[in-house]
């Protein structure tokens, strides 16, 4: 089931009309949808169910605690990159003990944490960082379980800045180097190395590198293991795309299709890091129009919500579906280009930059001040990136699930604004 809905005119998210959130919780608000967030995870679960997968939902997507606290009782697990994630995953009562941890920049401390909490494995990014593993490991008298995160030199064609397997990115090592690091690691009692690692960047709209990646794994599994090491896992990482202009984002079933076969054939379990395909179109961020301002020819819708909130257009020109919540003209199916009965506008937020905007040129139903306008596609990706940018505080975040919402994160106020400081 589709989380969003437009039911007589109003827009739903399950059983709870959005223009009731709104008057109880204000905006800009986000709002997630749990059916959709269970049902996509599920999704992945039962498409890769042959090769016994632990998923790993990516906590940078969306790492608020009542979003951890539904994946985990879900039977998800969490893939980290920091100390901080680590310490969420915690807070929402989930198992470390099936947590990943990448990242090219882990800090002893980083470290200490996530052995304290004897998390699955480190993704481990160079060979610094296995010596810092190895150290920490001693000093506490355990031993750090890692995979070595491979950069596999596979084009993923998407934005250049989340391209992350390619030559050249500071991510992973290149395949020599880490055969290289994996002979060290037979020789250190305070390591063990159980798995290959690679992430190719988000998000991938097409299954070729994913078959390609996994071919690469197959071949590096059989090279490690013929030097004594016992592998279990093959982690592919996150990056499977979804649909944030009309269907072009592909099943998970799709992804499974070329995956699954390479590591059975390696006689591996799977690891995946999914965040934008559980979170991403479970979430929507409503908006209230401010003003409607004419200048320079155009028309600006200013709303409440700005780059502080969803940074994703200024940063990467990524494209939303924007729509009213309720609208005079119901959302078509292809809301690029010209639409009958609507007008041309740029959504903009109230940040003072000219990248403040969320669309461009877009037609939309005609709206005026006080009305209010939805993003869609913004679970993954959104609270997360969001800051207090001009002084404004963080938005509320609401989680349905059927007829009921819980306030998983109350609105900012501006005395937690400033209690981090001092005017001394
Ligand atoms: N695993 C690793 C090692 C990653 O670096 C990432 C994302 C993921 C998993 C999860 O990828 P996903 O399944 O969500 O695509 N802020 C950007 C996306 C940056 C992704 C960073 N790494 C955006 O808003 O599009």
């Amino acid at each position: 089931m589709s989380g969003f809905q437009y039911r007589n005119g109003q827009l739903y998210c399950e059983g709870v009309s959005v223009t009731k959130l709104v008057e109880q919780h204000g905006t800009p608000l986000w709002i997630y949808s749990k059916n959709e967030l269970l049902s996509r995870l599920r999704e992945i679960q039962t498409a890769f169910a042959e090769v016994d997968p632990v998923v790993c939902y990516s906590v940078k997507a969306n790492g608020s605690l009542g979003i951890l606290r539904t994946m985990a009782l879900a039977g998800s697990s969490f893939d980290v990159v920091s100390g901080g994630e680590l310490f969420r995953v915690k807070k929402a009562g989930a198992d470390t003990t099936k947590v990943v941890f990448a990242g090219v920049g882990k800090t002893d401390e980083e470290i200490r944490f996530a052995l304290e909490c004897n998390i699955l494995k480190f993704d481990v990014e160079s060979e610094a960082e296995l010596d810092a593993i190895a150290f920490v490991a001693k000093s506490l008298g355990t031993v750090g379980r890692v995979a070595l995160r491979l950069n596999p030199d596979i084009d993923a064609k998407t934005h250049v800045k989340t391209t992350t397997g390619k030559k050249g990115n500071k991510f992973g090592m290149d395949i020599e180097r880490a055969s290289q690091l994996a002979e060290k690691v037979l020789k250190n009692q305070y390591l063990s190395l159980s798995g290959i690692h690679m992430h190719l960047g988000s998000p991938i709209l097409t299954t070729d590198p994913y078959e390609a990646a996994a071919k690469k794994a197959v071949e590096v599994v059989r090279e490690y293991r013929s030097k004594g090491h016992p592998i279990h896992w093959i982690n592919l990482g996150g990056g499977f795309g979804i649909s944030y202009r009309k269907n072009e984002g592909l099943p998970a079933s799709e992804y499974a299709k070329v995956i699954v076969p390479h590591v059975k054939e390696a006689g591996c379990r799977l690891t995946l890091e999914p965040g934008r395909y559980i979170a991403g179109n479970s979430g929507i961020l409503a908006t209230q129009i401010v003003f409607k301002k004419q200048e320079g020819g155009k028309t600006f819708l200013i709303q409440d919500g700005g780059m502080n909130d969803l940074i994703r257009p200024a940063m990467y020109d990524s494209f939303h579906r924007l729509w009213p919540v309720a609208p005079k003209v119901a959302m078509p199916e292809d809301v690029e280009g010209e639409i009958a009965g609507c007008e041309k506008v740029d959504v903009v937020g109230p940040i003072c930059e000219s990248s403040d905007y969320f669309a461009k040129d877009r037609y939309l139903p005609p709206m005026e001040r006080g009305d209010l306008l939805c993003t869609f596609s913004a679970g993954a990706y959104g609270t997360a990136m969001s800051s207090n940018y001009n002084a404004k505080p963080l938005a509320a975040e609401v989680l349905v699930d059927g007829e009921t919402a819980k306030l998983i994160r109350r609105r900012q106020t501006y005395e937690e604004l400033v209690s981090l400081e001092t005017a001394e």
